[in-house]
């Protein structure tokens, strides 16, 4: 059977995968070499110099291509490189319109960085498509979308998004970081670009720091990997490695943080001492309709705001937890909890933070996998 044809639960597991030519090993190994011997300049079998293409990286760069339903794949050091990457494509002079909800290392590379080379980003809310519009003009190249949102879990529409750039003529771009490719397919609803935080869900051991894209174009692909090879972003062949391995049990993972996501967002509702909930499963989340449409399920994170909104009252919480471990980053194994205002988001300027939500009191959870009851009594404890 062709692995073309094969169903995403198996595509996690063989998508993109050859067995390893010289010794048939069903995992590939860890090509830790820099260079590779030539019989004569310029004749190899393939593979020059490691920042140019490794075999290992190779393998996960097919894998990350084929569970996205795209033809190409590409994999950096980090997220954020990937997503430095795609800012690479463009000009002094042009445009991207951001939604305003969004990673702060993210806002931190677009205004610290490539604003200073000339870039304009206009950071907007994205939960109605026909807004965006407003702000496109004839300097405009790329929308950056983020969905479901960090922190606040907003949800903006992939396909309304990829019909306005198509008609303007622009590239779109969605870091599909909480989602993943189990759960939301931007490449089928019209994304050019999707781009991952392989940190997260993908690797899902938080033992790796490594960033993807993914594309359909062979055009654009070239251009992000002259990008990869001239800019030297590249991931190590051992995080290619544990994300390769990450990815097998992705389907499985994916289906279980999205349980134990619903039951957490269903116990904070009806806690006494919580006065909103985020998680785009509930039916008054505002745009729910849309996320039922285009999300298989709704994932493992989920952000709350205690009743007395305060830093104090957040802290508290937060040092109370006893199975959550108060920790940066999301999409591991294990539950993980942070305070976006002083830890994630702390490189979004405060004026900025407030417009989209991000109270002092706001807590983000990434849901782990463990079990639902421990996760629930934990809860409890921490927020009596
Ligand atoms: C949604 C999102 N995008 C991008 C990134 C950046 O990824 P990395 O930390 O791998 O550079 C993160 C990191 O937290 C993230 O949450």
């Amino acid at each position: 059977m062709s692995k073309k044809k094969l169903n995403f639960n198996s595509l996690t597991i063989h998508g993109g995968q050859l067995a390893e030519a010289a010794t048939g090993a069903v995992m590939p190994p860890i090509f830790q070499t820099s260079t590779y011997a030539q019989t004569a300049p310029g004749e190899h079998k393939g593979y020059a110099y490691s920042r140019s293409g490794n075999p290992t990286r190779h393998a996960l760069e097919k894998s990350v291509a084929s569970i996205e339903g795209a033809d190409y794949g590409l994999a950096f050091g980090s997220g954020l490189a990937a997503i430095d990457a795609v800012i690479k494509l463009l000009e002094p002079g042009d445009e991207v319109i951001s939604t305003n909800d969004l990673y702060g290392g993210t806002y931190r590379l677009f205004t610290g960085t490539f604003e200073r080379y000339g870039i304009k980003f206009h950071f907007v809310p994205m939960g109605k498509a026909e807004e965006v519009a407003q702000h496109l003009n004839a300097n405009t190249k790329l929308i950056w979308v983020e969905t479901p949102t960090n922190p606040m879990m907003n949800i903006i529409d992939i396909k309304a998004m990829s019909q306005l750039a198509k008609k303007a003529g622009v590239l779109l771009a969605v870091d599909n970081t909480f989602a993943t490719a189990y759960l939301q397919r931007p490449i089928e609803l019209g994304a050019d670009i999707v781009m991952n935080s392989g940190t997260k869900y993908l690797g899902g051991h938080s033992d790796v720091v490594i960033g993807t894209l993914s594309v359909k174009e062979k055009i654009l692909a070239d251009r992000l990997y002259f990008i990869q090879n001239s800019s030297g972003a590249v991931c190590g062949p051992m995080d290619a490695f544990l994300t390769l391995r990450g990815i097998k049990t992705l389907h499985l993972r994916m289906a279980r943080h999205s349980e134990n996501g619903r039951a957490v967002a269903h116990f904070l509702a009806k806690h006494p001492k919580v006065s909103a909930v985020y998680w785009p499963g509930f039916e008054d989340h505002p745009n729910f309709a849309i996320a039922q449409e285009q999300m298989k399920d709704f994932g493992g994170m989920v952000s709350f705001k205690p009743k007395d909104d305060t830093r104090e009252t957040a802290f508290k919480i937060l040092s109370s937890l006893r199975l959550f471990t108060l920790a940066e980053s999301l999409g591991g194994v294990e539950s993980l909890a942070g305070h976006p205002a002083s830890m994630t988001h702390a490189s979004i300027p405060v004026t900025e933070r407030e417009k989209t939500g991000i109270s002092e009191g706001l807590i983000r959870l990434s849901v782990g996998i463990e079990d639902e009851a421990d996760l629930l009594a934990d809860l409890e404890q921490a927020l009596n």
